[in-house]
């Protein structure tokens, strides 16, 4: 960390959020690859767009392109990944709009992490797990990766030869196997309403 920096304040998160009105939270949701969080967060982000809210989805793949396009899936490179991340969701909340992430996020530690960092300046952290088993993930296979991995082309895959931690209590649970892209996003819409996140 740089030396003789000093932090400025303008606003705080309350005082912006009364100002104009809006909300600001980080919806992180987590899970294998082709689980859905993908699909769900795109959902979701429409909706709220639709209904006026300020939303914006940051997905796992797009990142890797510009922000974090010096990054791999080693350990120590989703440990960074996921770092950067969480101080960009927070800037978001912070900025008062709801953030959407669909990053694999499989270390608890990073993700238990990302939450203290927004709890601890006052922000929403929703925890969502895009729960799926590995068999239905690998039968999607929408990237072919799992097949790929599976012939030990790609090294390091989730779920494959790779950790996925799941999340111990997340504040919502999905399973896109039984449930519909719809019924997924009513659940979280509920939970937002259920908090007074959204109206
Ligand atoms: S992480 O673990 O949170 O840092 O990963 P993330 O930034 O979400 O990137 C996951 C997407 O990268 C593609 N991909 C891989 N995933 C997992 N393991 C390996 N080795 C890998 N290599 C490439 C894959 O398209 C993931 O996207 P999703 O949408 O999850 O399928």
């Amino acid at each position: 960390m740089a030396t003789n920096i000093t932090w400025h304040d303008n606003l705080s998160y309350a005082e912006r959020a009364k100002l104009t009105e809006r909300n600001g939270a980080t919806i992180w949701l987590t899970g294998l690859s082709a689980s859905g969080k993908s699909t769900v967060a795109c959902s979701l982000e429409t909706y709220l767009l639709k209904k006026g809210i300020q939303a914006y989805r940051l997905d796992g793949d797009n990142v890797r392109f510009g922000l974090n396009k010096d990054l791999g899936f080693s350990e120590k490179d989703r440990n960074e990944n996921i770092r950067r991340i969480s101080e960009v969701t927070k800037l978001f909340a912070d900025a008062c709009v709801i953030s959407l992430t669909s990053f694999i996020s499989p270390y608890r530690k990073d993700r238990e992490e990302a939450r203290r960092l927004h709890e601890e300046a006052g922000l929403p952290f929703i925890e969502i797990y895009v729960d799926v088993p590995l068999e239905v993930a690998e039968q999607r296979d929408p990237k072919g990766l799992y097949k790929k991995a599976r012939q030990g082309i790609i090294k390091n895959f989730t779920g494959i030869d790779d950790p996925y931690e799941p999340p111990i209590s997340p504040e919502v649970h999905l399973h896109t196997d039984k449930q519909t892209v719809n019924e997924s996003v009513e659940t979280i819409v509920e939970y937002l309403k259920k908090e007074k996140i959204i109206a």
